[in-house]
């Protein structure tokens, strides 16, 4: 028969026998100072009395010597061992108090929590700890948690507004702690990240024109907040115009002339990843054009087959070779007094 906890907890409580897992304000029994600076013992009664989320499998109690305890097992000769390179990056930063490994740290048990349970002899070693995995027994809101307590800043305040949160998505779907330089971070890197998923991105940014994001010199978080924002597909700006005037200034004007399509909505004609044609276009001129205008304004031309060479109605001045934009060159707005339109 399969008791459940809080019975068992009951049971074992009154039997005196409190386990691990029973008390919340147990006592604080980290040792206040450890061969490698053990966290300041102040800092980790808070932290528990601050009481972190008591979850199934873990303990709630912080181990005896921090880093130490833990280096203890998951040392260069372990199988496990993953911990190392951490010491390169910024979380390790000694002097910098925010960081897990400043003064008054927790150590690695700032990600992962208490783990004297975990780290006691004759524990079970899996299932005791947060390994931030997909296969872990938190949910994925208990994983990110930690990351949160300290990251929930500028930054990541859409998070919880944004499609990667509603998607599920762990903070360890993209960003690797235990390396000395996490690929997400690099221009040159972070696109493979994304990729693994969003495929069909991979494949546009393979195109012939593409913003030159294969080369490394731009990256999805040029024009993207992965973290999340209230802006439609997670992008920096508030809208798609201003993501892109971020970087095309001219084409903001203020134009005498404008164009109405391109105060409206780049992507009208661009696309904004990838296209198989000329400049990101989306269709080819005459037909990019053509969507939207007819014969209006020209001798009354079939806009058709038939006006191409070896058509009915004979080679039309109008859609040959650079097209429309032979004549109305300033297809994004004209500032020029008769640049009504837009030839000039
Ligand atoms: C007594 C030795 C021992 C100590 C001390 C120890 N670990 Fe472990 N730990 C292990 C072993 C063995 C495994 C592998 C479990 C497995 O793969 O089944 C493991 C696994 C893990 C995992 C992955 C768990 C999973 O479910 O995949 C994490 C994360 C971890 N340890 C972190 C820590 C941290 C943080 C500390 C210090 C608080 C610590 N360990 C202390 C032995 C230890
Ligand atoms: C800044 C948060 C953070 C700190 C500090 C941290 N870890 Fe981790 N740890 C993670 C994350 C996230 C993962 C999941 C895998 C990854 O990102 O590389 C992980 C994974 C692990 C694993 C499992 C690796 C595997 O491949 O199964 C072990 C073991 C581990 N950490 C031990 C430690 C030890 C020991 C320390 C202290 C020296 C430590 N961690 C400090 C965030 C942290
Ligand atoms: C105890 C607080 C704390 C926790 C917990 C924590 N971090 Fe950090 N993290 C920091 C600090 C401090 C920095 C350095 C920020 C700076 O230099 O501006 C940092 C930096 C980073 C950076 C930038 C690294 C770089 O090289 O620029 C990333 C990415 C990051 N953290 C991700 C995570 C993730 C993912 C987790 C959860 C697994 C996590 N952090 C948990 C405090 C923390
Ligand atoms: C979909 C991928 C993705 C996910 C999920 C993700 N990040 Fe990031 N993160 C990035 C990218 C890309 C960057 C670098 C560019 C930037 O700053 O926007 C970054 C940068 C960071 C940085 C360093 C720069 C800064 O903004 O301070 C921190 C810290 C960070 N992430 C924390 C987190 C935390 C915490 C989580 C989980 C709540 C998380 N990230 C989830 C992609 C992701
Ligand atoms: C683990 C898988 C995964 C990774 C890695 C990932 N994403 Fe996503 N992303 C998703 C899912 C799932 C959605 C939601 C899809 C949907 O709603 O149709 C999404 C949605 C998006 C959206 C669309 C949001 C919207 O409102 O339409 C953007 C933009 C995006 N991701 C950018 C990125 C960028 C940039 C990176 C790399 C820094 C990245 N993603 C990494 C899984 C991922
Ligand atoms: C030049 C800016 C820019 C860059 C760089 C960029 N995106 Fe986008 N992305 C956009 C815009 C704008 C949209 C929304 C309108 C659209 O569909 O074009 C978008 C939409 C998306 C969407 C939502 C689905 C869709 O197509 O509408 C996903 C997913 C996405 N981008 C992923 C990525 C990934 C992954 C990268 C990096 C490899 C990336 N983007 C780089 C501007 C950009
Ligand atoms: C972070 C800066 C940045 C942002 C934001 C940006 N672009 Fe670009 N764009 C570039 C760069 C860099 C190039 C390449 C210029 C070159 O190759 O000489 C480029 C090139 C282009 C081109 C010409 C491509 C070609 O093959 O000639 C078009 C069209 C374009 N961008 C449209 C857009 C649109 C639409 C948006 C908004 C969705 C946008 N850009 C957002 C930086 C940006
Ligand atoms: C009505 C269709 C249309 C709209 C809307 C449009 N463009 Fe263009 N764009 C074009 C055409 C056509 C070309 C190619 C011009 C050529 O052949 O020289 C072009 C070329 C470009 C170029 C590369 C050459 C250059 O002029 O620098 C950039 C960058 C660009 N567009 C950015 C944008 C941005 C940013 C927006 C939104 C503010 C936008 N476009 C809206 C039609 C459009
Ligand atoms: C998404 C629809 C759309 C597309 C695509 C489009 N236009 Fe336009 N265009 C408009 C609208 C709307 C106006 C404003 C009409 C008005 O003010 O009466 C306009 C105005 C014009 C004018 C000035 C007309 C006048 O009466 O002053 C010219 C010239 C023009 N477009 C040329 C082009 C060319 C060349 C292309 C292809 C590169 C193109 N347009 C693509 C919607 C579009
Ligand atoms: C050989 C030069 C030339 C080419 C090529 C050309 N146009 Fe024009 N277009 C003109 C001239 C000249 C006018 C101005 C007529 C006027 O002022 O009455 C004009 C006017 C227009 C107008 C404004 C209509 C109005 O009522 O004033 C539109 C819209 C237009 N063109 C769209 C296009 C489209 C779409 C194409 C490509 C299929 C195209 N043009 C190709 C020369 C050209």
């Amino acid at each position: 028969m399969k008791i459940s906890r809080p019975i068992l907890c009951a049971l074992l409580g009154l039997a005196g026998l409190a386990g691990p897992f029973t008390a919340p304000a147990q006592t604080e029994t980290r040792a206040a100072s450890g061969a490698a600076s053990a966290p300041a013992a102040s800092a980790a009664t808070a932290a528990t009395a601050a009481s972190a989320p008591v979850v199934a499998g873990a303990g709630t109690q912080y181990s005896e010597e921090g880093a130490d305890t833990c280096l203890g097992c998951h040392d260069e000769d372990s199988a496990t061992y993953a911990a190392k390179a951490i010491f390169k990056t910024r979380h390790a930063r000694q002097g910098d108090a925010r960081a897990p490994f400043g003064p008054g740290g927790l150590q690695c048990e700032a990600c992962h929590g208490p783990g004297a349970r975990h780290s006691s002899k004759g524990s079970k070693k899996a299932l005791t700890i947060n390994n931030f995995k997909s296969d872990s027994f938190l949910t994925v809101a208990q994983r990110n948690q930690p990351c949160l307590g300290c990251h929930q800043d500028r930054p990541r305040s859409g998070w919880h507004a944004g499609a990667h949160e509603r998607a599920n998505l762990a903070c360890s779907d993209c960003h690797e702690v235990h390396v000395e330089h996490d690929p997400v971070l690099a221009k040159s890197s972070q696109p493979e990240v994304c990729y693994a998923c969003h495929i069909q991105q991979r494949a546009d940014f393979h195109k012939s024109s593409t913003h030159p994001v294969r080369f490394g010199l731009m990256a999805c978080s040029d024009c993207h907040n992965a973290h999340g924002s209230t802006n439609p597909a997670l992008l920096l700006k508030s809208t798609l115009n201003q993501t892109c005037y971020s970087c095309h200034a001219e084409k903001r004007g203020p134009f005498l002339w404008e164009h109405a399509p391109v105060a409206e909505d780049c992507t009208l004609c661009h696309s904004s990843h990838g296209s198989v044609r000329a400049a990101l276009l989306n269709k080819s001129p005459p037909l990019l054009c053509q969507q939207c205008h007819t014969v209006t304004g020209h001798p009354a031309l079939a806009y058709t087959g038939a006006s191409l060479p070896g058509g009915a109605a004979g080679p039309s001045i109008f859609l040959l070779a650079g097209s429309c934009s032979n004549c109305h060159s300033q297809v994004h707005g004209s500032n020029h007094p008769a640049g009504a339109k837009l030839m000039r």
